[in-house]
């Protein structure tokens, strides 16, 4: 399962969405972003709890706690503070 906090949404995870960031926006949630390509850091975003994978490993790794969503995926179930 995914949590967005902020939101009060949690679905279940499908291989099929791609990134976190994907599926945020299939739920509406709001989400910022540019590069899409673990780049830039305009997704990045607070873990509250569980952890990630990524693929593609983003280029510069976010801050301890933090997740660049556009190219990650859940490692177990995962609480975001979207
Ligand atoms: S959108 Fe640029 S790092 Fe995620």
């Amino acid at each position: 399962m995914v949590s967005f906090a902020r939101s009060a949404l949690a679905t279940r995870w499908d291989p099929s969405h791609g990134s976190l960031l994907d599926l945020a926006e299939a739920c509406d949630v709001p989400v910022r972003w540019s590069c899409r390509t673990g780049v830039c850091h305009n997704c990045q975003t607070t873990v509250v709890a569980g952890t990630v994978r990524y693929s593609p490993e983003p280029v510069d790794p976010p801050a301890d706690g933090t997740v660049l969503i556009c190219c990650a995926q859940p490692g177990e179930d995962l609480t975001l503070d979207l």
